[in-house]
């Protein structure tokens, strides 16, 4: 079978089933092809929140269904493939933050929404990356302690630094590991082309950025830039998708190495598994507890409340 024929399958057994399919910008192109709704972290959250379907799949990794599961409680939601998780989220402990959180009250717990839904029910408020800066400026509390990502807590604490901003070691094993050598090597092959970076690279990194924001603000930077050529400092597909938007000019990941192994494990027939599985056990479905889903999702509503 071709891609075009399966995704063709997809499309039909979609609209037979009422299932809406949201995509991370990090996924392939030929299921961002097939998706109803695709974006950013923050973006997706939103469409979660406001989606007339019976169903919701998931592609992206595991904290993302979560965070759509406490959107819409009443639906049915999905992840493409069980397995997809972000080491990021999974890597603070509930019961260490709890506990930080006693013995400084005043301290608000900002928390990247890249975190379980467990943690999240001892935070205070959620930021993406296209987010973090408007929401921890905005805050009335000039303490903060922001998790997991040390390297996006520490990219708000240069730029806000009124704000008493406490940090723990954490961040995303994908993006921490670009290197200034491999910044300098793609600057080398590409003098004439501007340097686009995620806040989760590490400062030195981004330190020699043209330009520094969210997957959704370096795809804003190039919408409205009139320059031709970009080193594209976060996942390798960001580059990719540019390329299709914009064939006339020139995207060069920084590396080919800024793959988020996880977020690559979502295949085509793991979408149309999972749409044919729905109703007898055999696709993953998000199950939480309404408790659980009453206590994270707060730090949610928070940061759609301050206006993401
Ligand atoms: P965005 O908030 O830019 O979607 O990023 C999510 C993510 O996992 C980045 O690594
Ligand atoms: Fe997690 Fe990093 Fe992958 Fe984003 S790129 S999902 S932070 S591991």
């Amino acid at each position: 079978m071709t891609i075009r024929e399966l995704q063709d399958k997809i499309i039909k057994l979609k609209k037979e089933t009422n299932t809406a399919i949201l995509a991370h910008s990090y996924q392939a192109r030929e299921i961002v092809e097939i998706a109803d709704y695709t974006g950013d972290s923050y973006k997706l959250s939103v469409d979660a929140s406001k989606i007339d379907a019976d169903n919701i799949l998931f592609c992206g990794v595991h904290f993302m269904a979560e965070t759509a599961k406490m959107l819409s409680p009443e639906k049915r939601v999905f992840l493409a493939n069980g397995n997809a998780g972000c080491p990021m989220a999974e890597q603070m402990d509930r019961d260490y933050i709890a506990k930080i959180k006693e013995q400084e009250p005043d301290r608000t717990v900002v928390a990247y929404i890249n975190t379980t839904a467990s943690l999240k029910t001892v935070c205070d408020v959620c930021v993406t990356s296209s987010s973090a800066l408007r929401i921890v400026q905005a805050l009335d509390s000039k303490k903060i302690l922001f998790i997991p990502d040390c390297n996006l807590g520490g990219w708000v604490k240069n730029q806000l630094p009124e704000k008493d901003i406490m940090l723990l070691k954490g961040g995303c094993p994908a993006h921490a590991a670009i290197t200034v050598n491999d910044v300098m090597k793609a600057k080398n092959e590409h003098p004439d082309a501007l340097f686009l970076v995620h806040p989760e690279c590490v400062p030195d990194v981004v330190a020699l950025a043209d330009y520094s924001g969210s997957t959704s603000g370096i795809m804003d930077y190039v919408k409205k830039s009139d320059r031709a050529e970009f080193i594209i400092g976060t996942e390798t597909s960001i580059s990719e998708h540019l390329q299709y938007e914009y064939p006339y000019r020139k995207f060069y990941p920084v590396t080919k190495d800024l793959v988020c192994k996880n977020m690559k494990l979502t295949t085509l027939p793991d979408v149309y598994n999972t749409l044919l599985g729905m109703d007898n056990g055999e696709a993953f479905e998000i199950l939480m507890d309404d408790k659980l889903i009453a206590d994270a999702r707060k730090c949610i509503d928070e940061m759609i409340r301050l206006g993401g």
